[in-house]
């Protein structure tokens, strides 16, 4: 099967079975993936989902796993990553920013700072990509991915290119529909030009106040959607639930919404602690926490 998928692909596309996937993500657990690629090309991304297709072989995109809990058994299809330079480029022209789907955020975000443009920089504290940070419309420090999109290239699930401006887009808080079933292939970020000392000045805040706020070690961010009455993690710290354990996965002393890796936590020590957390909040408050990461496989 691997041998037919390869004929198919250029040279430069990497393609390995049985790939062990607890070291792409942040979080540092879950199985291996079955068939692992990462396309060189549009051409080769597309030519790996009709493949799919024809098939009915199951696919996912993996970004750079940072909010994200894969399951021990790991995934059954084929795991697609946007690493190769076609997909992680950033280039500026102007106040535009032409990124990847696979560039990351904190590039991003470092490349509009040299270049003397504010409005990115709460980009760089997020530790993802930009494909993720769109499909999420990943946010911090009051804004999200969307407020800063000119417009996002995509790809069906055909293998077929798309371009749409931001503006025809619907999003979410921590949700943009339409790539829940296509690819994110690339955006045009928009900038504001302004001083040097302004961008930094913004950059060093945003950082220091994620210092004193999250935790440093292995996670995978926030786990649960923000309620619209309180912040998840308000909310678990109120309830003392910082510091409970399942095995190696700890709800976080620095921030209630995040759980670590202690060591060596398994994705089900994370599962069933989320397990635990969702029950006390529902059992002392009334409400249902929503998960705010992916979980994926088996
Ligand atoms: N708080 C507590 N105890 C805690 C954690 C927070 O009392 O353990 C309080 C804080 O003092 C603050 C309020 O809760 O008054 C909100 O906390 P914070 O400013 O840390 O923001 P958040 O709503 O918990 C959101 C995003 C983060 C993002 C931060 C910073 C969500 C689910 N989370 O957290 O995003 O980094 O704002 O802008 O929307 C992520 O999505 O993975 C993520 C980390």
């Amino acid at each position: 099967m691997l041998a037919e998928l390869k004929s198919k692909l250029s040279s430069v596309s990497v393609l390995r079975a049985d790939e062990p996937l607890a070291k792409r993500t942040t979080l540092r657990v879950g199985g291996s993936a079955d068939i692992y690629v990462e396309p060189a090309s549009e051409a080769d991304l597309g030519f790996v989902l009709q493949w799919c297709g024809q098939r009915s072989v199951p696919f996912v995109v993996l970004g750079r796993g940072s909010n994200l809990l894969i399951r021990d058994g790991g995934i059954r299809g084929v795991v697609i990553c946007l690493a190769q330079p076609h997909f992680s480029r950033v280039e500026i022209s102007s106040y535009r920013i032409y990124c990847g789907a696979g560039a990351k955020l904190k590039q991003v975000a470092m490349d509009a700072k040299r270049e003397n443009l504010t409005g990115l920089e709460f980009l760089e504290g997020i530790p993802g990509t930009v494909g993720g940070a769109l499909r999420m419309n990943a946010g911090a420090m009051g804004s999200w991915t969307f407020d800063v999109v000119e417009s996002i290239r995509y790809m069906d699930y055909a293998g077929q290119a798309h371009e749409q401006e931001a503006q025809e887009i619907k999003v979410e808080y921590r949700c943009c529909p339409l790539l829940k079933d296509h690819i994110a292939l690339g955006a045009v970020l928009k900038g504001h030009p302004a001083s040097r000392e302004v961008v930094e000045k913004r950059m060093k805040a945003f950082n220091e106040k994620r210092w004193e706020s999250q935790p440093a070690a292995p996670s995978a961010g926030c786990i649960f959607k923000n309620p619209t009455t309180i912040p998840a993690g308000k909310l678990i710290d109120e309830l003392g639930l910082k510091g409970t354990r399942v095995g190696d996965a700890v709800v976080s002393q620095e921030h209630g919404n995040f759980i670590i890796n202690d060591g060596k936590a398994t994705a089900r020590d994370v599962l069933e602690l989320m397990a635990v957390i969702r029950k006390r909040v529902k059992d002392e408050r009334g409400i249902e926490l929503e998960t705010e990461v992916e979980i994926i496989g088996e």
